[in-house]
Parts: C-alpha cells; sequence; structure tokens
C-alpha cells in the first residue's frame, strides 16, 4: 500500500496465518482495514470495471467506515499528486488500484487498476486484464472487530446476511443465526476437528467442542424467537443441562463465539481478519484461540490476526511446533510506529516454535517487570 493511513509505502507479506503484533496506534488495524476497504469496494461493484468518477474506493460500509478522502490519505504522501494504491499478490499475480483524492468525498475515483502476471503464464491473460481479482473477493470472507457482540437476549435474523452470503457481521451480529442454520454442516477432516466433538463432522458440535476449552462442559443452543426477526442463543452446563441466557453467562464465551465460527467455516481461499481474539478470554483460552486459527490455516484458509497476547502469539508457535503448520505459513509482524510512518519487523518462527529475534518492546514485559521485581 502507498499513501494508505499512517503508511506511506509498507509492502507486508502474509502467511495462511499472520499475527499482526505491536504498540497501539501503530498500524495494524490500518493493514486489516485497507483489505477491507478493498472487499467492499468490490462488493458493491465499484471495483469491478474502469469508470472514472463513479467507482474506486468505498470508504463507508459494511465492513470498515474510515471517513472521507482526508482521512485516509497519508498526511505526508509520496509523490506530487495525493494518490492512494492498495495492492495484493497472491499466487502468480499482482493486483492493484490506485484511487486519487477528494478531501470531503467517501468514494475516491479509481484513477487506475493493474493486475499483471508475476511470473510468465502464456498467452491466456494479457497484460492489463483487472477482470480477475483475488481469491478472497469471492471465496469467502469474514472481519471480525474487536468490539464484538456482548452477552444479549436477542440476536438479529437477516436471512440474507447470515444464510444466502454466510457473513458473520463485523461485530459477529450474524454468528448466532448462521451457527442456528448451519449448525449440521459439514467440518472437513483434519486439525479443525476437535477430538472431543460428540459427532466429529457436525459444525455444532465442534463449536460445542472448541468452546470447551473456554470452559469445560459448556454447551450451545439457538433458537428462533417466534413471532420476531430475532433469535435466541442459550448455554448449558454440565450433565444437568441447566439452561442459561448469555446475560447470565460470562461475558468471554459470547465474545469468543465469532471467532470459533468464522475459524471453523473458513475454506481455501477465504480470508479471515481477527481483531483481538483474545479480549475477554483467560490465558488457556487465548492459547486455544490461536490453535484454533492455526488449524483453519492448517486447512487451507487465510487468516490474519491483530493481537496483543503473548498467549496467542505462543499458540502459533506451538501449531508450527506441532507441525499443524510448516515455519513459513506462521508470519509474525511487530509494529512500532512512532506517530509519522509505522517500522515492521518480522521475527520468524523455526521448525521448534522458536523465534529468530526478540525486537525491544516485542512481548518482552514479563521479563522487563521481572527484573524490576527481582532487582
Ligand atoms: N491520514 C493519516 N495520515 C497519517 N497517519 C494516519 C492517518 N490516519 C491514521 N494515521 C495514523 O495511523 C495510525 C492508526 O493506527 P491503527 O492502524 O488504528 O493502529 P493499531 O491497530 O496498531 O492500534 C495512528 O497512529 C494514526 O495517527
Ligand atoms: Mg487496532
Amino acid at each position: 500500500m502507498t499513501n494508505f493511513k499512517g503508511f506511506q509505502h509498507a509492502e507486508l507479506p502474509l502467511g495462511p496465518l499472520t499475527l499482526l503484533t505491536g504498540l497501539n496506534s501503530s498500524g495494524k488495524s490500518s493493514v486489516l482495514q485497507g483489505l477491507a476497504l478493498l472487499h467492499q469496494s468490490y462488493a458493491s461493484g465499484d471495483l469491478a470495471q474502469l469508470v472514472r468518477d463513479e467507482h474506486g474506493f468505498l470508504l463507508n460500509g459494511e465492513l470498515v467506515r474510515l471517513g472521507t478522502g482526508r482521512d485516509v490519505l497519508n498526511e505526508d504522501f509520496l509523490g506530487d499528486e495525493p494518490r492512494i494504491t492498495l495492492a495484493v499478490t497472491e499466487d502468480a499475480y499482482h493486483y492493484e488500484w490506485t484511487v486519487g483524492y477528494e478531501a470531503e468525498q467517501n468514494l475516491l475515483p479509481l484513477v487506475s487498476t493493474r493486475s499483471p502476471a508475476t511470473e510468465d503464464l502464456g498467452p491466456e491473460r494479457p497484460e492489463g486484464d483487472a477482470t480477475v481479482n483475488p481469491a478472497y473477493f469471492t471465496a469467502g470472507f469474514q472481519y471480525l472487530h474487536a468490539d464484538r457482540i456482548t452477552p444479549a437476549e436477542r440476536y438479529p435474523r437477516d436471512h440474507q446476511v447470515a444464510i444466502s452470503r454466510g457473513f458473520l457481521g463485523v461485530r459477529g451480529e450474524h454468528t448466532v443465526n448462521y451457527l442456528r442454520h448451519h449448525a449440521g454442516d459439514e467440518v472437513p477432516e483434519g486439525p479443525l476437528r476437535h477430538p472431543k466433538a460428540a459427532e466429529p463432522g457436525r459444525l455444532g458440535d465442534q463449536v460445542v467442542a472448541w468452546l470447551g476449552e473456554l470452559c469445560p462442559g459448556v454447551n450451545v443452543q439457538t433458537a428462533v424467537i417466534e413471532g420476531t426477526d430475532t433469535v435466541r442463543l442459550s448455554y448449558g452446563f454440565g450433565s444437568t443441562g441447566t439452561r442459561r441466557r448469555p446475560t447470565n453467562v460470562g461475558f468471554g464465551l459470547t465474545y469468543a463465539l465469532p471467532i470459533v465460527v468464522a475459524c471453523l467455516t473458513a475454506r481455501a481461499g477465504g480470508l479471515v481478519l481477527l481483531e483481538n481474539p483474545e479480549a475477554h478470554l483467560h490465558p488457556r483460552g487465548q492459547t486455544a484461540m490461536a490453535e484454533l486459527a492455526a488449524a483453519s490455516a492448517a486447512q487451507g484458509a487465510q487468516l490474519i490476526i491483530e493481537t496483543h497476547s503473548d498467549h496467542v502469539l505462543n499458540g502459533a508457535r506451538l501449531a508450527v511446533k506441532r507441525s499443524v503448520l510448516a515455519p513459513d505459513q506462521a508470519v509474525v509482524h511487530y509494529f512500532r510506529g512512532n506517530g509519522a510512518g509505522s517500522e515492521v519487523s518480522t521475527p520468524k518462527i523455526d521448525e521448534n516454535g522458536l523465534l529468530d529475534q526478540w525486537p525491544h518492546g516485542f512481548f518482552d514485559e514479563i521479563e522487563n517487570t521481572l527484573d524490576q521485581l527481582l532487582d
């Protein structure tokens, strides 16, 4: 990307599983927003063809609400003219979109698109043919913001969003309805299948088994609230199966539910963006969420996770050590912002799950405080 928010220019290698870590306001969410911005512009038809002024980056939509041109153009933009470029390289192709600047507009007009092949693919695809798009535009996309659903009496029942499109909502608000409808769906064989699930291939049972990592013995039920456009969620505990409303159950379970469903339902070519999957979870549960995300990546989906959790990092390292993921499939970026641009370093995980570098400030707070305590 070039001239997008805090980045003058940045190129970030992404793996099947990528962790974005680092200081507050250092640009982690901006990376996710760039990918989401492309998706929402594509989904609304704004990237489909090059018609100047009428198509471009749709700054405010279902996935992100970024404001106007003034908000997203880097303050010290590179180049003579204010232009923003977002690009994605995937396998043999590089896709690139450049828009112009309108300070007060929320649709930034496309100036150019490019999608050159990065390898020689023969004559099938002429240079400049922008009709092919990255897989994630169409192969399944979820983006769960840091601010997600909290325990409630009811959740929306929107057939079009949850059932037809399979979109969980940026707050996970459609998860309960999705689960109600899709509980019987197949979870493919592999590391995604939790060994404790009652019926190993059934989505509903896999959700219960993975939630059991957060709260052993928990059970989940969804139902329509008759005569309304809402659905209900309830939890059961232990063998007695007493049902409880989410409002009487710990916050963390409901907060994690969309993460669990997003990871279990992502498939090859799909992209899942997660902000702080660790929120409201105890340390062991945080590690389990990383293990689940790694399993999802191992089965062909791509996950990009913004996290402040050592336990999420360690869960990813464990997944590599246990050969769920190859070392080069788990990518870690550490962002250090200084307000005027971001600096990114990329510690590598080896086959034993060890990191080749620990930049200053990168998950070293336990050592720092221990040193002071023992001083
Ligand atoms: N138009 C802009 N020009 C320059 N910097 C910007 C612009 N918009 C946002 N920023 C900077 O980008 C950063 C946004 O960080 P964000 O991606 O939300 O961080 P994180 O998710 O790492 O906490 C902030 O430091 C903010 O000052
Ligand atoms: Mg953020």
